[in-house]
């Protein structure tokens, strides 16, 4: 008798084996689990950065954004003063650490500490959070001011994205305040969505203004990142 062979891409159920492409997680949707919890589990469950963050000790496969970024355009040297709006869990501050930089990081959220990372756990839109910041960072001008401050979506397209512009405006007129000359603004924003007037704004107070999706941003997400460089002081 001869013995079938499974057509090719064929997941042959009988075969104790997987491959890699094979070897999704199923997750069950359990009584009383929305359909999003489900699809977002199922999606960190299959995350390939999700489990090399856990790998190389990060605190969440964000870290990889700031990375590539980073990667591409060479942003992070040591001893430079980095300010993280939005930092929980702290991913990005691990990097900006690991490279020797000293980091404010602030957040709604309790952070954990890290060495060589200063945490303040308030909402960026306090009216004293830039006087804290200020404060923390001890008379020195930023060389950077990251912003991966995300508020909670509400699935209202045009209100979830008129409350991320809020913030990048927030964290840009944070770093104009704070920024050295040739200094960098890097913020997290959504495709089609910095605004135009913020977009003439930073045109005329640094250098070069782009932007940028890294590839570990998911190509199914809005998120993107608006990066302005060279700051005109
Ligand atoms: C995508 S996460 C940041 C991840 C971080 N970059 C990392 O690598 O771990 C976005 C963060 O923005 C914070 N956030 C949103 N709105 C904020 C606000 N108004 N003030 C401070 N933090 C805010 C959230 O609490 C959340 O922790």
């Amino acid at each position: 008798m001869t013995k079938k062979t499974p057509p090719k891409n064929f997941a042959n159920k009988s075969s104790k084996k997987r491959t890699t492409r094979e070897k999704s997680e199923h997750v069950k949707s359990a009584k009383g689990r929305k359909t999003s919890s489900t699809k977002w589990l199922k999606r960190q469950l299959n995350d390939p950065y999700v489990a090399k963050a856990q790998m190389d000790g990060y605190r969440g496969r964000a870290a990889y954004k700031l990375l590539e970024i980073d990667e591409k355009l060479n942003l992070l040297e040591p001893d430079m003063l980095v300010v993280d709006l939005g930092c929980a869990p702290g991913g990005w501050c691990q990097v900006a650490a690991n490279k020797g930089c000293q980091v404010i990081g602030l957040d709604i959220l309790e952070v954990d500490p890290l060495p060589g990372v200063t945490f303040l756990e308030m909402d960026f839109n306090d009216e004293d959070a830039p006087d804290k910041l200020i404060a923390a960072m001890d008379g020195q001008k930023a060389d950077i001011v990251l912003s991966d401050m995300a508020p909670n979506t509400i699935g209202h397209k045009n209100t979830d994205h008129l409350r991320i512009m809020m913030l990048v405006e927030l964290a840009y007129d944070f770093a104009k305040d704070v920024l050295k000359p040739e200094g960098t603004f890097l913020a997290k924003t959504r495709q089609g969505g910095t605004s135009n007037d913020i977009l003439t704004m930073m045109k005329k107070d640094f250098k070069t203004v782009k932007h940028v999706k890294p590839p570990s941003s998911r190509k199914e997400s809005a998120e993107t990142f608006v990066i302005a460089q060279g700051f005109r002081g």
